[in-house]
């Protein structure tokens, strides 16, 4: 018998979590994700106020796997969104409302709400790279001391379980991760979509309506594979302290959540494949996932989560 269960900081019955922006603003298809099996929900991120986000056209596949999007926080504000939430109170699959704002008190009243309206965890999207008109970059994940603040802040305000999500657009993950952990962020999540950019050739003018975008799908999954290692190593070498991890980024298949939990996530988050492979991705990767734990003689994830940290700590001695 497999036993799928994992510890995220809060308990999930298996570790496969729905990424956050993709089908989760509204409580009808959150219900079926969590009907496919999901282990955890984390919902689109909300801000104070409603946001009506950026131009069409904000999501496209440019290439096979490559998908890039900018939104701008499409969102309905969270006192509507906790009332649309209300349609899930008899759903059990935990749910994780995601966070963003532009600043330290945005960040604390919207998590606030959240707890108020009886959630025990949220995600910190601190990370979004595209969340102003026309931005480029510039988000608060880039910058170790902002990041700090936020998580302090509302640590501070609420006890919720904080998970806080990081951008892979940095120099060094780690000290990001670092500045997350110490301000007492519960897990982390990585990563966010890469800053890119595509340009139509017979229009000769950029395909989103934004200009400048995020990548995401399976053509990112290597990148978030190494960002995962890198944050695994330096809590396996005692550089920052060990909390939980959720690996975010290109997963289309039980191999790939067989992989991430090799380089040490606990929770593993699926977004654009559901683009794929509808909401049924859920169902199919658990199946494969229990199917490969047994064939491979494994009755539990953490018997082999790390198991590929270990071995390459062993070779950069
Ligand atoms: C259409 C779309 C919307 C997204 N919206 C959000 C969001 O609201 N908040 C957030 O933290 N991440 C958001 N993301 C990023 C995903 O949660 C995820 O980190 C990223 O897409 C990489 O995973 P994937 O390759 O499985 O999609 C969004 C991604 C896409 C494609």
């Amino acid at each position: 018998m497999v036993d799928l269960s994992v510890d995220i900081g809060i308990p999930l019955k298996n570790p496969l979590i729905l990424a956050s922006g993709i089908l989760g603003s509204s409580a009808g298809i959150l219900k079926r994700v969590a009907e496919a099996g999901a282990g955890a929900l984390i919902t689109k991120s909300i801000t104070q106020d409603p946001r009506e986000g950026h131009e069409n056209p904000t999501v496209i596949e440019v290439s096979e796997g490559v998908i890039l999007n900018a939104i701008g926080l499409a969102n309905p504000g969270v006192d509507a969104f906790i009332r649309e939430l209300d349609a899930l109170k008899g759903v059990r699959t935990p749910i994780i409302p995601s966070v963003a704002g532009n600043s330290e008190d945005e960040f604390a009243t919207v998590a606030s709400r959240f707890e108020d309206a009886g959630f025990r965890m949220v995600e910190l999207n601190i990370s979004c790279p595209h969340s102003l008109p026309l931005s480029t970059g510039n988000t608060i994940a880039q910058d170790p001391e902002r990041t700090r603040a936020i998580v302090k802040t509302v640590k501070e305000v609420t006890s919720l379980r904080l998970i806080v999500k990081l951008s892979p657009n940095v120099t060094d993950i780690v000290e990001v991760a670092a500045s997350a952990i110490d301000a007492g962020a519960d897990a982390i999540s990585l990563i966010n979509t890469i800053e890119a950019l595509e340009v139509d050739p017979w229009v000769e003018i950029p395909v989103l309506g934004n200009i400048f975008g995020g990548q995401s799908g399976p053509s990112i999954r290597c990148i978030a594979q190494r960002k995962l290692a890198e944050v695994a190593l330096a809590m396996e070498d005692g550089k920052i302290e060990r909390v939980p991890l959720i690996g975010v980024g290109g997963v289309r298949r039980a191999e790939d959540v067989f992989r991430f939990i090799l380089l040490g996530a606990d929770g593993v988050a699926i977004g654009s494949s559901i683009l794929y492979g509808d909401i049924e991705i859920f169902s199919d990767i658990l199946r494969g996932l229990e199917q490969m734990m047994h064939d491979k003689g494994y009755a539990r994830p953490e018997e082999f989560r790390g198991k590929a940290i270990s071995w390459i700590r062993t070779r950069m001695r």
